[in-house]
């Protein structure tokens, strides 16, 4: 009876799985705060995506880390960079379908965080400020290179005003007409990215508070989104998901464009160390949290377990 009534169901093809890949990696190296998950070689990441690929996920979300950072994140577009050379090895595997059979969706992050020496998303200014509009012109070429690479999909996570229009601009002037851009619109500066910081070696000292939003604000997430809406955004994101379920379900209320929700790295530590010490039952966690980022109303779901709920639930 539950079965047949319940409301909401997740589905493999609703969840995004986060990958990291480094550069010079010679093994993966299992990551201290997100047990289960680790920082692939460029071999490594490869057999990730085939296996999103063969368990129906609905996406992979690439992020890079490079052996070399500067000031500008010069990898960050540089044709060669490791995320490039990532999603071309991803393009390649998730191809390998028989025709007519889907496929994951290929997405990048387009951010400079991972590829600065002082660990912000974008250029500072000679004071040290973020310089919201030098860092357009960063994103416009990395969204053009990830294009070029295969990415199906364009993810500005840095909180930039403007960012989605600028992308839009570069990509159509470089004749990437079908390239998507999933907008995090109202992305949150929030304790739970910890543990990303330790995923991609992050320099950064202090806080992303002059570019990401104050957790005390719900209607200013929904001017975000409207922006990015405006701006020409495909699907608009909200990030964290589990302590912001009221801004999901009011962007997924005047959204006519597909929502998505990023279930981070702290919210996916939490719970692991609270299963690991047999204080919480792990999995009936997991599959609880999930399914209310769903039920709040993300249409897409970013999390560091997409690829054991899909086992549980196919
Ligand atoms: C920025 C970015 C971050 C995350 C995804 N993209 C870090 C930040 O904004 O501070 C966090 C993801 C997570 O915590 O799982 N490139």
């Amino acid at each position: 009876m539950r079965r047949l009534v319940a409301e909401t169901r997740l589905h493999p093809a609703d969840l995004v799985l986060p990958l990291f890949v480094k550069e010079g990696l010679t093994e993966p190296a299992p990551l201290t705060s997100m047990p289960g998950q680790v920082q692939h070689t460029e071999e490594s990441l490869v057999d990730a995506v085939r296996a999103a690929r063969d368990a129906g996920l609905g996406g992979v979300m690439l992020f890079g880390i490079p052996t070399v950072k500067d000031a500008t994140g010069s990898q960050a577009d540089a044709e060669d960079g490791i995320l490039q050379r990532a999603l071309r090895a991803s393009r390649k595997v998730l191809d390998e379908v028989p025709a007519g059979t889907a496929t994951p969706v290929l997405m990048a992050d387009t951010c400079l965080d991972e590829f600065t020496d002082h660990g912000h998303c974008g250029v500072l200014t000679s004071t040290g400020a973020v310089d919201n509009d030098t860092t357009l012109a960063r994103y416009a070429s990395m969204a053009v290179a990830q294009a070029r690479a295969g990415a199906d999909v364009i993810s500005p996570s840095g909180m930039m005003d403007g960012q989605v229009a600028m992308i839009r601009d570069a990509l159509d002037d470089a004749d990437f007409l079908d390239t998507s851009i999933l907008a995090y619109s109202a992305k949150y500066a929030s304790a739970y990215y910890g543990p990303f910081r330790e995923a991609v070696d992050s320099e950064l000292k202090g806080d992303r508070k002059t570019y990401q939003m104050d957790y005390a604000n719900a209607r200013e997430g929904l001017r975000e989104a409207d922006l990015d809406l405006a701006e020409g955004a495909d699907i608009v994101m909200v990030k964290p998901a589990g302590s912001y379920l009221d801004v999901l379900r009011a962007v997924a209320d005047r959204s006519d464009v597909p929502v998505a929700a990023y279930q981070v790295s702290g919210e996916y530590a939490m719970i692991e160390a609270a299963g690991a010490n047999g204080w919480i039952d792990r999995d009936r966690a997991v599959l609880e949290s999930v399914t209310s980022i769903k039920r709040a109303g993300a249409d897409v779901i970013l999390t560091y377990w997409a690829l054991e709920i899909a086992e549980w639930i196919k």
